[in-house]
């Protein structure tokens, strides 16, 4: 058995994608897979948390005993984070969000028209940066995906939206992070910098709960 290092604490996961309709048939998103989201919520479970997981739309089965809410957009994800969130001690932002939204989502299907079309975009809530400035915030970590300064960009956002901790990833390696089973993480926090080497999900997202415990327990 493993050790409860989260006995009885919450501990809310949001993972996947998200989708912004365009209209009935079409949308807008990324190709997160949702599976170092439920990884780290398989293992949070495991190590005695009661977890929620706020998922976007993914082909992935929920992880045992864990409490999962499906959505589709950015807007819906943020609503099921905050139904919640008072009661959490822990909230861990996997979601690759859509940082843009359509701004009016046509009722009908858009018929095929002229050469070029123009779609406006209007920007998403951040839900990291919502719950991070909360008046009383849970523990908060974030993910950041980067293609370059991998380190200095995921410290820059750690500062911004206020983290306790960040992990950031490098999606220039197609091997790794997006799509993959596999991944590596330089995890920060305001006065550390830890690397954790390339891993199957699962194993790097056990490294990191125990990173998560250590400053937890110490804030
Ligand atoms: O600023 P950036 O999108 O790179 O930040 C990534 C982090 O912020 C991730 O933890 C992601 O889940 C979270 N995020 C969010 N809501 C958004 C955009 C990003 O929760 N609208």
């Amino acid at each position: 058995a493993v050790e409860a290092l989260f006995k009885d604490k919450h501990i809310m996961i949001t993972a996947g994608p998200t989708r912004e309709e365009i209209d009935p048939v079409r949308y807008i998103s990324n190709h997160s897979s949702g599976k170092m989201g439920f990884a780290i919520a398989a293992v949070a479970q495991q190590l005695g948390a009661k977890v929620t997981l706020i998922a976007g739309p993914v082909s992935l089965p929920t992880p045992p005993n864990v409490i999962r809410k499906d959505i589709n957009s950015a807007q819906d994800m943020l609503n099921a984070v905050h139904e919640t969130i008072a009661t959490q001690d822990i909230f861990i932002a996997c979601a690759a969000v859509a940082d843009y939204k359509v701004n009016k989502i046509s009722a009908q299907k858009l018929k095929k028209q002229s050469q070029n079309i123009t779609l406006t975009l209007s920007q998403n809530p951040d839900i990291l940066s919502s719950v991070a400035f909360l008046e009383k915030p849970p523990f908060t970590v974030g993910f950041a995906a980067e293609t370059q300064h991998v380190e200095s960009y995921a410290r820059a956002k750690l500062e911004k939206k206020k983290l306790n901790m960040i992990a950031a990833n490098d999606v220039s390696n197609s091997t790794l992070g997006f799509n993959s089973d596999r991944n590596a993480l330089i995890v920060l926090t305001s006065s550390s910098t830890q690397h954790l080497a390339p891993n199957n999900k699962s194993l790097l997202a056990m490294e990191l709960m125990k990173l998560v415990h250590k400053e937890y327990s110490r804030s």
